[in-house]
């Protein structure tokens, strides 16, 4: 039996029909056209499926769709709505990344970093990312550019 949800999509509320058994990452990438999320794993090992959900991170591939009703969703494409976040800025920069694969979920996890702690020290970086698996990279370039934007803000204050 199918039930209504209402979410907060990246800014938008919207409201559908999911299944009680429709796993959120699906749901986002199919019915709501929501395709940054990426769908690796799907057993909450790489973290290619992260968003925020209450602008914490979470990985959608272990989440109910149901279990969103009511909640904010933030996905890559909500946070650039206004044009590239500083952490997008600096990733970019470094080159961060090859494939891209990783790149949402690196990009939100920073987020929620430098939401907290704007000015993160290279091992609280590597924590905070230790979640999202990079198969091209080695990581430094996205250490170095997280760590990059902490620097620039610490400058500005
Ligand atoms: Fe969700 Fe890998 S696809 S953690
Ligand atoms: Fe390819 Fe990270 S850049 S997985």
């Amino acid at each position: 039996m199918t039930k209504r949800i209402t979410v907060t999509l990246n800014n938008e509320i919207r409201s559908l029909a999911v299944e009680p058994s429709d796993i959120l990452l699906d749901v986002l990438r199919e019915v709501l056209g929501v395709k940054s999320p990426k769908i690796g794993c799907e057993r909450g090992d790489c973290g290619a499926c992260t968003i925020l959900l209450d602008g914490k991170t979470v990985r959608s591939c272990l989440i109910l769709a149901v279990e969103a009703d009511g909640h904010e969703i933030t996905t890559l494409e909500g946070l650039s709505q206004s044009g590239l976040t500083p952490v997008q800025q600096s990733l970019l920069k470094y080159n961060s990344f090859q494939c891209g694969f990783c790149a949402p979920g690196m990009v939100l996890s920073a987020t929620e970093l430098l939401g907290k702690n704007p000015s993160p020290s290279k091992d609280e970086v590597k924590e905070a990312i230790s979640g999202n698996l990079c198969r091209c990279t080695g990581y430094e370039p996205i250490i170095d550019a997280i760590v990059a934007v902490g620097k620039k803000a610490g400058k500005r204050a």
